[in-house]
């Protein structure tokens, strides 16, 4: 078959900072998914985008030609309204698995196709692996099912999602072209588009242990994102929400499993709980459903009813108890005062190096290695006293983790002021 276009000449547009026609965009994802674009041409013309970046035209057209890339679900049969949201990730950002029960309770479908983590922030993924037995793979079918009997569903992304994306995120990865708003913007867009929900609030967080530290940029790619979900018919907006401090006290697969269920039993951490009633108002809101108070459903079970039976449908026990890491290492206050800083990054990274997460996608996870916060910022604490405790299931992996806490965490002087970013710092329609 001949080709309309010669990629040497699409690089070279983009690398001399022209637009690229619509028929250039569509021809060249298409062409990278058949074989014809080679890997080495596709990571040129995405340093060239990383480079001179995209005008918002381009970026709407690109994000469409991944998403007719491969299959777009279709939950119009439901005799509900479809919601999801989507996290731009963090450390201990465990807020899908309490939101999406809280929402289903609510009345809204939740179809959560998720992913597993890379580097120092989790994957939702990973987390739910932790709960014995509890399987990601579901074929479309049985998505629907468990989205049409209890109202939420979380599960692996086929491989028929976007294959545009999975190639090229790949390859960025390993080119250095990640950090680019276009490129993010477009990555997640195509894979939230094609899935199919009516709405969508997206959750991009910034502060030390975000994707976009910046909140500029944070709001540049919040801005972007809810632009090009609005250009494609799904109801779209974005918080962007403080991760300069870890969400919650837990960080780590089962841990986090944990405080989730803390969370729909009624307790666990003012700020899960924050964070997870104000996104649900938002779902619920594009939902049309405003006549029921989420933080109720936390109170009267019914979304814990909602997460065991989300649980148990794909084969998982939620009553069995969770993975427990063989080994523990107490870090502890070396002064009286205030605790003034709680580094997200670093509790990440740390919590990465005891098992918690992975460096190459193949890797396995432990389930029970992580974090736990014993203060935040903020908080008064005494000499001696814990301040984190480490777990790990191979003793080796202190040493490293202990390394990355290094000045995570400072002590002040009683009566200390400790400034931190608000927890939702910002909405965009
Ligand atoms: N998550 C994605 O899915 N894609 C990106 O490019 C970055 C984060």
């Amino acid at each position: 078959m001949s080709e309309p276009f010669a990629v040497v000449e699409v690089i070279r547009a983009k690398r001399d900072n022209y637009v690229l026609s619509n028929e250039q965009i569509d021809w060249v994802i298409d062409a990278y998914v058949r074989g014809v674009v080679a890997e080495e041409q596709m990571s040129a013309l995405a340093m060239a985008i990383f480079l001179n970046g995209m005008n918002d035209a381009e970026i709407v057209r690109w994000t469409d030609a991944m998403i007719r890339s491969g299959e777009r679900m279709d939950f119009s049969a439901l005799d509900r309204p479809t919601v999801d949201k989507h996290s731009t990730g963090g450390v201990g950002d465990k807020i899908t698995l309490p939101l999406v029960p809280v929402v289903a309770a609510c009345g809204a479908a939740v179809p959560q196709l998720s992913g597993r983590g890379l580097g120092h922030t989790g994957g939702t993924l990973d987390k739910l692996e932790s709960i014995p037995g509890w399987r990601a793979g579901l074929t479309t079918q049985e998505m629907c099912q468990v989205l049409q009997t209890v109202g939420g569903v979380i599960c692996a992304a086929g491989p028929g999602l976007a294959p545009a994306d999975k190639k090229l995120y790949a390859l960025r990865d390993v080119t250095a072209t990640v950090e680019s708003i276009p490129l993010i913007a477009s990555s997640i867009m195509s894979k939230k588009i094609a899935e199919g929900a009516g709405g969508l609030v997206l959750d991009v967080k910034t502060g030390s242990g975000a994707f976009m530290p910046d909140p500029l940029q944070a709001r540049k790619l919040a801005e972007t994102m809810v632009r090009i979900g609005t250009d494609s018919g799904v109801r779209t907006r974005a918080l962007i929400t403080a991760m300069d401090v870890p969400l919650g006290l837990m960080v780590g697969n089962a841990l986090e499993v944990q405080e989730s269920v803390d969370v729909l039993a009624g307790g666990g951490p003012v700020d899960i709980i924050e964070l997870t009633i104000t996104l649900a108002r938002e779902m619920l809101d594009l939902a049309g459903i405003t006549d029921i108070d989420p933080a109720d459903t936390l109170c009267d079970g019914t979304a814990m009813d909602v997460w065991n039976r989300m649980i148990s449908a794909q084969g998982g026990d939620p009553k069995a108890p969770l993975p427990v890491a063989k080994y523990s290492h107490q870090v502890l206050s070396s002064a009286a005062g205030v605790l003034t800083r709680l580094d997200a990054l670093q509790v990440g990274v740390a919590a990465w190096r005891l098992g918690a997460g992975r460096a190459r996608k193949e890797d396995p996870v432990s389930a029970g290695a992580g974090i736990q916060i014993h203060a935040k910022p903020g908080d008064e604490v005494a000499a001696g006293v814990r301040l984190l405790t480490l777990h790990t299931d191979d003793e080796s992996r202190f040493e490293g983790a202990l390394a990355a806490l290094a000045g995570a965490t400072a002590i002040g002087p009683v009566g200390s002021r400790v400034t931190r970013l608000p927890l939702v710092i910002e909405k965009i329609n």
